[in-house]
Formats: structure tokens, C-alpha cells, sequence
């Protein structure tokens, strides 16, 4: 009789007690903004962060209140919504959480649910994936609706610590090259915004991502401060020193193929693909396994010379943004830096945990022709993993 009281209970307390934490984020209606635009500011034009530190800065508007805050006058939802304040990213269990506290928050609006009726949310909680839609490159289109202008993928929330201050290339397919692109893109994607946001405003956004509380690491802000480059730590343990060889830039570095160079995040000369060392692009097998079961679609992209290339994929990720089909299933290269407190991993949060993510590489390596990870070698590379 006690159990059967408890679990309600202490689940009540826990919405009760945690409301202004566990709802701030995903859960809240947005805080009331004060209106920081000029009326007649321009709309967004496609020009570098060059212009953030020109003339207006008097009337610069506040990055903080619109990251946190600012809904364009939109369906409710921020920039915090679904980039949380504790790691930048979003887990299945904040989502939860979120869910608990108010199933009717910002987080769960229709264009995420699962049908996009907003009749039911299982996707979004269970892989704390939204959903994204990506134009179709001209050639390209999708055998099951033929006259299609663009496709939709179930795709992960990718923290916004450090990534804003020391990469250039976001989203996990590279599409967007600035900060006021994304900015402005997420703003269209996610919040269905009532009015467009302005430059100055996608500018301040993306100067606040690259304040100091950005960073996962000190080593990291420093970088992005001048400081010198991050290297590889040395480890202590023997776990840790052992784990480390992975990373060390060899023939049997074998994470360092694709997670070289300071971020961790470019090839090296030790990868046996035709790719040039530094390349940000490639497939770690995520989407030719699927692991996340979600639906394949069949893409026909016609070549131009009367022949067509099939493509069946859950996500084809880089090559919708080139337009290649030999880039299908690539995806950017991301850092490793930080990813420790970032789970679930890959593009479509197929791996729950390191653990995870480690039987994912396991059976990408035996792909590849490699011997299968052992579960001595994943401790290792998860030991060191925790001091990125
Ligand atoms: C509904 C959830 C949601 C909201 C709201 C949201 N994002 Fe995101 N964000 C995502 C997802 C999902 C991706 C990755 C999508 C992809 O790669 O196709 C992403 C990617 C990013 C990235 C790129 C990170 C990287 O590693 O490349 C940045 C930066 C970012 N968002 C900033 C913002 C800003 C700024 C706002 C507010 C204007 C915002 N996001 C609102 C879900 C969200
Ligand atoms: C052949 C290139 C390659 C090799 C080798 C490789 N990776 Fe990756 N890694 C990638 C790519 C590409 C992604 C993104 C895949 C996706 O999302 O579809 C990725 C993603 C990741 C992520 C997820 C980060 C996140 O935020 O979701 C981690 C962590 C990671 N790799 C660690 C490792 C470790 C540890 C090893 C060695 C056991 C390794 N990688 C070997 C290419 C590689």
C-alpha cells in the first residue's frame, strides 16, 4: 500500500519542489521581454559578424534576454527551450521532466509531436529529437511524394557550449556558416516566429553564445580568449593514459583518423579515406545503421545525364546541403571536447551514453575491417573521454 502511494508522491514533490528548475526550461511561458528593436530596423541580410561591432552599438539589443527570453512573437519557445542552461543541449530525461511539469509548455508544440497534429509526443521524450526540415537540392527528390520541396528528419539537440566561439561550421550537416544564419534559421524551424527578428538582434544572439559561460572547459575559453591551442591531457590513471592512445595522432590512434586537430573534430593524415587531412565530413556509419529505427526514405537524384542514383536513408545528412550523392550519410566531424556531459550522442541521439556509443563503434569498426572493441579498451576511451 506504501509503494503504491509513493511513486505519485514523490513525483508530485518533485514538480513541486523542482518547478522553478525543472520547468524553467522546455516547461515555461516565455518571461515578458521589453521591446528591443527599433521599429525600422532592417530585416536580416546574409553579411558577417563584421557589422556587430559597428555603429549601433548604443542601441545594441541584450543577447541575453533574446536567448533566454524573446519569442519573436512566436509559438512560445526560446532559444533555452531546447538549449538548456545546465549542458546547452537537451536529454531525454529534461524532456521528461519537462513533460511532467507542463505537457502544454513551449517544448511540446505539433510541428515536433509525432504526427505534427500534436496528437502525441513519444518521439520528442523518448530520443528528445525535433524535427527539421531541409530543402531538397534541385536534382533531388523523394520517390514517395515526387513533388516534394523538402524532406523531414528526427535529429538531436548539439550543445551550444563552445561550438559558437571555436567552429565555424553548425548544425550536424554544416549547413549554416554564421551565427546570425543559424540564429535566424532556428528562429523559422522551431518558434514560429510572428515577426522576423533583426540583424542587430541575430548578432547580439550570437555574440551572447560566445560569452564565457559558453564554454565547457577552461582550456577552451582560454583558446577562444587568444590563449594557446587545447592539447590532448596526459591522463593519470592507467585507464586514462591508456585511453588517451586512442586519441594520439598514429596509424592505431584510430579516434583521431576523424577526431584530430585542437577541436577534435577534422581527419588526420592517418585515415585510409580519400579524404584530405582535415576534412569535416564523413559517416561513422550512423545513419547506414540506424540504430534509432527511424523511417528510411528513398531519395532519386537525377545525375543530369539521363541516369538517376537511388538513396534509401533516414537522414542523408551532408549530401542534401552539396547536392553529392557519394557525400549520403556524411555528417559534420563534431568535437569531442565536452561530449562526456552532452548524451545522448550522434545526429538522431541514437547512442543514450558513452556505453553506447562505444558498441556503436564497435560494430562500425568491424565494418571497416578493424577487430571489435573490447570492454577493457571501451573503459579506456570512456576514462579518458571524462577529461575533455
Ligand atoms: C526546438 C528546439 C530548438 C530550439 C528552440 C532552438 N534550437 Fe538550436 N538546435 C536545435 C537542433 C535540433 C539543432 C541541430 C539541427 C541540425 O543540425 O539540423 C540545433 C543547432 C543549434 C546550433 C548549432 C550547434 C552546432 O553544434 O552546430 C546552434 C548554435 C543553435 N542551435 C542555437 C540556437 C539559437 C540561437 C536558438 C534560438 C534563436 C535555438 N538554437 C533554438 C534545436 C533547437
Ligand atoms: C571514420 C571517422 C570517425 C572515427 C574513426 C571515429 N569517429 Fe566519432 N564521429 C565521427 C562522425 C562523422 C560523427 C558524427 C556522426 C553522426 O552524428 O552521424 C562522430 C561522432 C562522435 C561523437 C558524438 C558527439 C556528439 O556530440 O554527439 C563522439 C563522442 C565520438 N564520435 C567519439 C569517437 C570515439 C571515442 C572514437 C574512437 C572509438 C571515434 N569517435 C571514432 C567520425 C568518426
Amino acid at each position: 500500500m506504501h509503494a503504491d502511494r509513493s511513486a505519485p508522491l514523490s513525483l508530485l514533490a518533485a514538480c513541486m519542489l523542482l518547478l522553478p528548475v525543472a520547468c524553467d526550461e522546455g516547461g515555461d511561458g516565455p518571461a515578458p521581454t521589453a521591446s528591443l528593436v527599433e521599429p525600422d530596423d532592417p530585416p536580416v541580410a546574409d553579411v558577417g559578424l563584421a557589422a556587430a561591432t559597428s555603429p549601433q552599438a548604443a542601441k545594441k539589443p541584450n543577447g541575453k534576454k533574446l536567448f533566454e527570453d524573446e519569442t519573436f512573437d512566436g509559438n512560445g519557445r526560446t532559444c533555452r527551450t531546447c538549449h538548456t542552461s545546465s549542458t546547452g543541449a537537451l536529454s531525454p530525461e529534461q524532456v521528461q521532466d519537462a513533460f511532467e511539469c507542463d505537457d502544454d509548455g513551449p517544448l511540446f508544440r505539433a510541428l515536433d509531436s509525432d504526427d505534427r497534429l500534436g496528437e502525441s509526443y513519444d518521439r520528442l521524450l523518448t530520443d528528445a529529437t525535433v524535427l527539421i526540415d531541409i530543402p531538397l537540392p534541385a536534382n533531388w527528390s523523394l520517390a514517395a511524394d515526387p513533388s516534394a520541396t523538402h524532406a523531414t528528419f528526427a535529429r538531436g539537440v548539439p550543445t551550444t557550449n563552445n561550438v559558437p566561439s571555436l567552429d565555424t561550421i553548425f548544425m550536424v550537416d554544416g549547413r549554416f556558416t554564421t551565427l546570425q544564419d543559424q540564429a535566424n534559421g532556428a528562429i523559422h524551424a522551431h518558434a514560429e516566429p510572428g515577426r522576423e527578428p533583426t540583424f542587430a538582434e541575430l548578432t547580439a544572439i550570437a555574440e551572447f553564445q560566445q560569452t564565457n559561460k559558453f564554454f565547457s572547459n577552461n582550456k577552451l575559453k582560454h583558446w577562444a580568449n587568444g590563449g594557446p591551442a587545447p592539447t590532448l591531457p596526459p591522463g593519470t590513471t592507467p585507464a586514462q593514459i591508456r585511453g588517451r592512445e586512442w586519441f594520439v595522432p598514429s596509424e592505431t590512434g584510430i579516434c583521431g583518423h576523424c577526431h584530430a586537430g585542437p577541436m577534435l573534430n577534422e581527419t588526420s593524415e592517418f585515415l585510409l579515406a580519400p579524404l584530405p587531412p582535415g576534412s569535416r565530413f564523413f559517416t561513422a556509419f550512423v545513419s547506414e545503421l540506424n540504430k534509432a529505427g527511424n523511417p528510411v526514405q528513398s531519395f532519386v537524384v537525377d545525375n543530369g545525364d539521363g541516369t538517376t542514383t537511388v538513396i534509401d536513408s533516414p537522414d542523408p545528412g551532408r549530401a542534401l546541403v552539396t547536392g553529392d550523392p557519394a557525400e549520403a550519410n556524411f555528417f559534420r566531424i563534431p568535437t569531442v571536447w565536452g561530449a562526456k556531459d552532452t548524451a545522448p550522442y550522434f545526429h538522431d541521439n541514437s547512442a543514450a551514453d558513452l556505453d553506447e556509443l562505444m558498441a556503436h563503434y564497435s560494430d562500425y569498426f568491424q565494418i571497416v575491417g578493424l577487430p571489435p572493441l573490447s570492454m577493457d579498451e571501451r573503459a579506456d576511451i570512456i576514462a579518458y573521454m571524462q577529461l575533455l
